[in-house]
């Protein structure tokens, strides 16, 4: 694997996307080990993008009692404020892309009926799934302090990244 990163300093987030994948796939390649891989991920978009919390969230059997769900979301590596550990299916963004099985922006959190706010801080949002067998295995959460921060271009190369993190989950 690669044990630096070099950051692109291009003002467009599709040159920096476009540096970041070959990079990502070099740091996972070899490795088996799917904490190290997700935590390596996290600290690679958080390096260089700054976003407010990269993070991600595994589909796990649930530890309520018998009788809740069957599964639910906990929090798994990420770099950021420290955050809710336990979201269920369709709860807030997570649970929703999780839900419907697709990528889901939210230009302003405040207007997602039944958003999580782990941070006050965090205005936008950006929620891609992961899958294994066409079932969903976990999420990538990225949020953002700004308004509006996330688009099709973000969905796109990051929607590459989930298909690297397939290869090795
Ligand atoms: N906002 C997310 C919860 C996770 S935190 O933002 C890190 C949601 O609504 O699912």
């Amino acid at each position: 694997m690669a044990e630096s990163l070099t950051l692109s300093t291009s003002t467009k987030k599709e040159e920096r996307y476009e540096s970041l994948l070959p990079q990502i796939e070099s740091l996972v390649s070899g490795e088996p080990d799917v904490v190290a891989n997700l935590s390596n991920i996290a600290a690679a978009l958080k390096q260089t993008f700054d976003f407010f919390w990269v993070g991600f969230y595994l589909v796990k059997e649930s530890a309520m009692p018998a009788g809740a769900d069957r599964q639910e979301l906990v929090l798994g590596p990420f770099q950021g404020p420290i955050a809710c550990t336990r979201i269920g299916l369709g709860k807030g963004v997570c649970g929703a892309s999780w839900k419907e099985k697709r990528a889901i922006i939210v230009p302003n959190v405040d207007e997602f009926p039944g958003h999580i706010a782990c941070s006050a801080d965090s205005k936008s949002e950006i929620v891609l799934p992961a899958f294994k067998n066409d079932s969903v295995i976990l999420v990538l959460d990225v949020d953002s302090n700004r308004l509006n921060d996330f688009d099709d271009t973000d969905e796109a190369y990051l929607s590459k990244v989930m298909r690297v993190i397939e290869r090795f989950i």
